[in-house]
């Protein structure tokens, strides 16, 4: 039997790079899928690239609290629950020295990953029972400094402090709760990140400056950090709550 056989699934950031790939694969492995994102439009080209049966969309913002109870309720009405819940979906926020830092970043990039992903969880929680999963994708950002992604950086650690108050509120219930933390991927949103962080450094190369800093010379692809939510939201991980899966070819070793 497929891993995730009939489970429900609703993926945030579902029509971005990491998002997409987790529905991908969450769908070979025989889950009913939502993914959430801001645009219908964006949401639409998933859909077809997915071409799935087992598949449902929602526009939303994921930092609204109304917006939120409405793509719960959408994946509750069409298959009666929630097993799996990824709070997947980011913003990058400004990169800058902090006398600059612009004070609303603070806002709008804690409302994504923050308030997104407590929105979620609170909405969701009441549909989901033993065996439920919920994954929230941090970021090797969420581990450790780096100069000017103060918005970010700062939002990507406060979602551990959620996800650990969380996995002991709900582990009575036999639902696990866990963060995820890629490292650089090799996308479109890791790309705007170190543009800017180039420009931080002087101007030099940031995606090899990343490159150098990764023991497996690389950056990450989408589809494996999907790998490892998969391993997140299935029984393979039975035991596993309260804690950080690292996925960054050695970068925070
Ligand atoms: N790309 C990387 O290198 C990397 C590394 C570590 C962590 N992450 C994290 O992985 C997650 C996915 O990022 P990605 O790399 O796939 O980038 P992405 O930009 O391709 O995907 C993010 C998606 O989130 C959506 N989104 C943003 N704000 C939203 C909101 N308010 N409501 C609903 N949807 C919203 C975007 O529209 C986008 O589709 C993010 O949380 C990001 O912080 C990414």
């Amino acid at each position: 039997m497929a891993i995730l056989q009939d489970k429900v699934c609703v993926i945030t950031g579902g029509a971005g790079s990491i998002g997409l790939a987790t529905a991908r694969l969450f769908l070979a492995e025989g889950a009913r899928v939502l993914i959430v994102d801001l645009k219908e439009e964006a949401l639409a080209e998933a859909a077809q690239a997915l071409g799935s049966e087992n598949l449902a969309t929602q526009a939303a913002d994921v930092g609204d609290a109304g917006q939120t109870q409405a793509y719960v309720d959408a994946a509750v009405s069409r298959w009666g629950g929630v097993d799996v819940l990824f709070c997947n979906a980011g913003n990058a926020g400004p990169i800058g020295g902090i006398e600059q830092y612009p004070e609303d970043a603070m806002d709008t990039v804690y409302r994504v990953h923050v308030r997104g992903s407590f929105l979620g969880c609170k909405h969701a929680l009441p549909h989901m029972s033993a065996g439920g999963s919920i994954i929230i994708t941090s970021s090797v950002a969420g581990l450790g400094g780096s100069p000017g992604v103060y918005a970010y950086a700062t939002a990507k650690h406060a979602q551990i402090g959620l996800m650990r108050s969380l996995a002991k509120e709900v582990a009575s219930r036999g639902i696990r709760v866990n963060t995820l933390h890629p490292g650089p991927v090799d996308n479109a949103f890791q790309t705007g990140i170190e543009k800017d962080f180039g420009v931080l450094i002087g101007g030099g190369d940031a995606t090899a400056l990343m490159n150098s800093m990764i023991p497996m010379g690389r950056h990450g692809r989408a589809d494996e950090i999907a790998q490892s939510a998969l391993y997140l939201a299935s029984p393979m991980s039975s035991f596993t709550t309260g804690s950080l899966l690292i996925v960054d070819g050695g970068f925070t070793a």
